[in-house]
């Protein structure tokens, strides 16, 4: 008798065939009998959930975040309580634009998403690798991801809404410096830092607030890949992080991110010139310095890439007492929209799959039926099935309450559009490149460019003047001797460059 496992149909019965049908005849049609044939190419038809509306390429690993530097003073989170505690976290870093079966080498902001299963529950990092963000109001993100998605008639992606888009909010101009430079096109999620982006906030046991920015910088080094290797690889492979990842991982070699916060005492928001709840922005080293915090390692595949990767449902509203929001509105209208695709995109009660269920904490809700209740939540007693009851059933807990704050001012609809202060930080950054790497930054925007009507070029050089004048002049060169610059340049070896 064979060792291997008896096949079984999913009620658990042995299955005498996986391969012929059962036919009227030797040479007849199908039965409709044959309930495994049909339980088989209807499984089929149910393999695919909706992807991502945006961030649907992806790569992921398990891992483990340890405490390495006290910061209790700043937060009362059960998960940074002792130097040397460790917690349980999944990652999942991304591409924005592109669809699941995107190539991985393109040129595009990363997600960076990680998930604390902490003792009081999940906490989730939802950020990217850069500080900051294109727009500031989350009433522009369905616009914003329209114009990098693709054209109703087309079908094609289209540089020209792209850059409309960007002329239209210049606040974007910082971002796309970024997406624009060297860090456009990380070699893998291994070379890459995460940044929370948005400010969040930190209460500790005294009740005293900070408004805190995250961030996780790579312990592999910064590396990033010309436009011309990353159109190599692609040439070679579509899926190159995943074979990086997931080979690194394999051979032991785990990659690692430092830990370090940004902490401003509540009462200095508003202080600065800038508005520090405003996701264009970031905080100044100098003003705000790196806390060290603890370290991150990504050291375990997933067993099932879907089960853990694909059915993972990160969201900015998963927080645990000790973290909080901010008054960015940017960061509400997050807090609104995740939980509310992962319904649409894994169902009711999505909290509940592998990737999701809190593993250091215990769930008592009281949400009821619906689509994958494979749960029970019955405390022990049935009759503790609704709040308050005389069952002994779970009660909230008004300890784990942040801190009360203050919030005045009229309520309006506020518009924000091309203050000066949009431009300080983007001239810093541009000022901070080396002259190789400014030439890079024209090239890569001559590429993405080029395409574009000359009134859409002309409102983006606009854009760039009030910069830097040297911006805006090196990049319209670029665009304007595209074809003997960029096209002409060799395909090179896989060869990274290092941020100096
Ligand atoms: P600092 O000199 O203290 O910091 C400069 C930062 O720039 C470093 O964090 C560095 O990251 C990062 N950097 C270097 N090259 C690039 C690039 N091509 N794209 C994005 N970031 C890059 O100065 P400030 O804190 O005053 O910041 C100056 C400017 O640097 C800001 O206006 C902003 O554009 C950018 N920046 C600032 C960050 C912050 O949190 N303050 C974070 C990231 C960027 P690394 O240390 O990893 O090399
Ligand atoms: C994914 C909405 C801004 C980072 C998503 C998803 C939605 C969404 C609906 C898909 C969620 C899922 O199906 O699992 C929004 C809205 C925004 C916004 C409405 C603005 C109002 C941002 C910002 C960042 C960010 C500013 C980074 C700082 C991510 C990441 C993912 C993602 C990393 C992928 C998560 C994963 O790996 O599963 N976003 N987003 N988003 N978003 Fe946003």
């Amino acid at each position: 008798m064979s060792k291997k496992p008896q096949l079984t149909t999913s009620a658990g019965a042995p299955v005498v065939s996986n391969e012929t049908t059962k036919t009227a005849g030797e040479r007849g049609p199908a039965l409709l009998q044959d309930y495994q044939l049909i339980e088989k190419l209807a499984h089929q038809n149910r393999e695919r959930i909706p992807e991502r509306v945006v961030h649907a390429k992806g790569w992921g690993a398990q891992g483990t975040f340890t405490v390495t530097h006290d910061i209790t003073d700043y937060t009362c989170a059960d998960l940074f309580s002792e130097v040397g505690k460790q917690t349980e976290v999944l990652s999942r870093w991304s591409t924005v634009a592109g669809e699941s079966g995107a190539a991985d080498t393109e040129r595009d902001v990363r997600g960076f998403s990680l998930k604390f299963y902490t003792q009081q529950g999940n906490w989730d990092m939802v950020g990217n690798n850069t500080p900051i963000f294109f727009i500031r109001d989350g009433f522009k993100f369905p616009d914003f991801i329209r114009t990098q998605k693709r054209h109703p008639k087309t079908n094609l992606r289209s540089p020209e809404a792209m850059f409309d888009f960007w002329a239209a909010q210049p606040e974007s101009v910082h971002q796309v410096t970024i997406l624009m430079s060297d860090r456009g096109i990380p070699v893998s999620p291994m070379h890459m830092n995460g940044y929370g982006s948005h400010t969040f906030s930190m209460w500790n046991k005294e009740g005293k607030r900070h408004w805190v920015k995250f961030h996780f910088k790579t312990q592999q080094g910064i590396k990033n890949y010309t436009n011309e290797t990353s159109e190599n690889i692609i040439g070679s492979t579509r899926e190159k992080y995943q074979e990086e990842l997931y080979n690194a991982i394999e051979e032991g070699k785990f990659p690692k991110w430092t830990m370090y916060i940004q902490a401003m005492p509540e009462e200095e928001a508003g202080q600065q010139s800038y508005n520090p709840f405003d996701l264009t922005k970031v905080w100044p080293h100098d003003d705000y310095p790196l806390i060290e915090v603890g370290e991150l390692e990504m050291n375990r595949n997933p067993e099932n890439y879907f089960q853990m990767i694909e059915n993972a449902a990160f969201s900015p509203s998963n927080v645990v007492p000790g973290i909080g929001f901010s008054p960015d509105k940017m960061l509400q209208a997050r807090i609104f929209s995740y939980a509310d695709a992962h319904r649409y995109r894994l169902g009711t009660h999505y909290e509940a799959l592998p990737a999701n269920a809190p593993k250091n904490s215990k769930v008592n809700h009281y949400h009821k039926d619906g689509s994958m209740r494979f749960f029970t939540n019955d405390f022990g007693n049935p009759d503790a099935y609704y709040e308050p009851n005389q069952y002994e059933g779970p009660v909230a807990d008004f300890s784990v309450k942040e801190p009360p704050l203050r919030i005045d001012g009229d309520a309006d609809r506020y518009h924000q559009d091309d203050v000066d202060v949009d431009y300080v930080q983007p001239r810093k950054l541009y000022e901070m490149f080396s002259d190789d790497q400014k030439e890079r930054l024209y090239k890569n925007y001559a590429a993405a460019m080029g395409p574009c009507s000359d009134s859409v070029k002309e409102r983006w050089y606009a854009v760039l003047e009030k910069v830097h004048p040297d911006y805006a002049a090196g990049v319209r060169n670029a665009v304007e001797s595209l074809d003997t610059d960029v096209n002409t340049v060799p395909i090179t070896e896989n060869t990274p460059i290092e941020d100096s």
